[in-house]
């Protein structure tokens, strides 16, 4: 059976203006992006701010067409189905935004923004759609539905909000939801409990995930038990088991990622190595760096080898990728050296 999800060589542009006498160019965000996802799978996509991870969501939801490679939805290239299919598929997967403030419609109530998906897509019946509200609110835990049913945007806190969100992605039964960073933009103190409430349904519905964020630590909470994708200026560097990926990262951006995470305790944090950024500065997708991406800021960088060649993304163990000089070479022949007691 085909995977639910496939991106095979995706690369997505856009066109930019920088200033009002300057020529448009081209930005190319996401580049060679290739990623699988089986039924029921979870898959975290991790990377820092402005590397592509909420362009590869669009493109998974069918907002943004990509503009090179193919994106398959159980097999089928979603750009390529007839007008039933796609509507088949734009039901299937569900997208829940970042930001809960800007994804309700603040003029609608609770009530309608989800009864409109229920009726538009003949759901339930007219006189049950209320029933099935009510049922919706309680599964994200709405209390009493009732009330909350009749309630306005502004009336909701960000952590209603995104539960209302989320109840309006359960209205069709979805198979796949992207969850672009879900609780970014909420007090921390309510984040986890959304988080375990995504968990939850995910346990009881067996729906497959792609869980964006940029904090790893996020996504070893949330996958620990799917896979992790690693995302550095529009590419993927390192995939694989989150488990693995999290006990054992092998591209250095994945370790310099996993070494920021602080620890509670600020004793743990000041003992820990933490490997030297030879930069700070992110580069622009303007002026990207030649060879790996990744090279003006590694700190395993290696003088006239990453700055040359651009590494791919080479599967070096049975369950890892990785696009990194360290670990293969140019035919994407594994190091072996580079494994001694590490996989
Ligand atoms: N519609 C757009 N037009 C032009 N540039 C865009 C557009 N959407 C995203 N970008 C650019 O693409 C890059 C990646 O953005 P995004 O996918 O939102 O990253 P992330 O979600 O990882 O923060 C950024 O540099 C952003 O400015
Ligand atoms: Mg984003």
């Amino acid at each position: 059976m085909a995977p639910i999800i496939e991106l095979k060589h995706i690369g997505k542009s856009f066109m930019v203006k920088r200033g009002i006498f300057s020529e448009k160019k081209e930005i190319k965000v996401l580049d060679d992006v290739n990623l699988t996802i089986e039924e029921g799978e979870v898959l975290a996509l991790v990377g820092e701010s402005g590397c592509g991870k909420t362009t590869t969501a669009k493109i998974i939801a069918g907002i943004h067409k990509p503009t090179k490679g193919e994106f398959l939805y159980r097999g089928k290239n979603v750009w390529e189905m007839n007008k039933e299919e796609f509507e088949r598929y734009r039901r299937a997967v569900q997208l829940i935004h970042q930001d809960p403030y800007a994804s309700l419609n603040p003029t609608m109530r609770v009530f309608d923004t989800i009864k409109a998906p229920l009726l538009r897509h003949k759901i339930v019946e007219k006189r049950k759609v209320y029933d099935k509200v009510l049922e919706l609110l309680e599964m994200v835990d709405l209390n009493p539905p009732e009330e909350y049913a009749f309630k306005y945007p502004h009336q909701l806190s960000g952590g209603e909000r995104q539960r209302v969100t989320i109840a309006r992605a359960l209205t069709v039964g979805p198979e796949f939801i992207v969850a672009d960073e879900p609780v970014s933009m909420l007090d921390v103190s309510i984040r986890l409990s959304i988080i375990e409430l995504l968990k939850d349904l995910r346990e009881k519905m067996g729906v497959g995930f792609l869980f964006v964020t940029h904090d790893l630590a996020m996504a070893k909470y949330f996958a620990l038990e799917g896979k992790t994708a690693v995302m550095y200026l529009g590419k993927v560097v390192e995939y694989g088991n989150t488990r693995d990926v999290i006990d054992n990262p092998l591209h250095p951006y994945t370790q310099v990622l996993l070494k920021a995470i602080p620890e509670a305790d600020p004793e743990v944090t000041r003992k820990k190595e933490m490997p030297k950024l030879r930069s700070l500065d992110v580069p622009s997708f303007l002026n990207l760096p030649k060879g790996c991406r990744f090279h003006t800021r590694c700190p395993l960088y290696m003088e006239g080898f990453c700055n040359k060649k651009e590494p791919k993304l080479r599967q070096v163990s049975s369950t890892r990728k990785v696009s990194c000089w360290l670990y293969h070479d140019e035919e994407g022949n594994v190091k072996e050296e580079a494994f001694k007691g590490v996989l």
